[in-house]
């Protein structure tokens, strides 16, 4: 027998703006295999953008579509697969993550701030962008270690460099 699919090739995790979708693109791009992006699984699925599933649905209803996608994507990807930033709040997607190869791709707040705080595409940054990304931060931090196999700080870098480090870290 052959062996069953091996799973995504690199699993990116870490906040929203950090950069998952360039890097993940990249690196997908190449590594010669397809790239894959739960937000995106998301949206097609529900047929609107995920702002409106927020503002319509609420985020536990937001959560529960991003556990599946996050599930069936493990299952079906054998790629890059970039996962959205609160994916890891879930503790069975955590455990679903273990002994993958997921890379952490992680920014100070400032740069955080820079990079999203006027992106209304985002409603959990819609009111103060800083003090959200600081509580943000502190509370997702111990969640996105748990299940990363490494960690690649982003500052000052530009996608090339950070998905070359990710590949060295794997
Ligand atoms: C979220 C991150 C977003 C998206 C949603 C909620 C979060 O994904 O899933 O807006 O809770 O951090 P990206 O990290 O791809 O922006």
């Amino acid at each position: 027998d052959t062996p069953g699919p091996v799973g995504p090739a690199v699993v990116l995790v870490g906040p929203m703006g950090v950069g998952k979708s360039t890097v993940g693109a990249l690196l997908a791009e190449w590594l010669g295999r397809p790239y894959r992006d739960t937000d995106d699984d998301i949206e097609a699925a529900e047929g609107r953008p995920i702002s409106d599933i927020f503002v319509n649905d609420g985020e536990p209803y937001f959560r529960a579509a991003e556990k599946a996608a996050v599930r069936d994507a493990l299952r079906t990807h054998d790629g890059v697969l970039a996962l959205g930033g609160g994916a890891v709040l879930d503790a069975d997607t955590r455990a679903l993550l273990a002994g993958r190869p997921v890379v952490l791709l992680t920014m100070d707040v400032d740069e955080a701030v820079r990079r999203t705080g006027l992106n209304v595409a985002r409603p959990l940054l819609a009111v103060n962008p800083r003090r959200t990304w600081r509580e943000l931060m502190e509370a997702r931090l111990p969640l996105y270690t748990e299940v990363a196999r490494a960690v690649v700080t982003t500052a000052d870098r530009g996608p090339e460099e950070v998905a070359r480090a990710v590949l060295e870290a794997l």
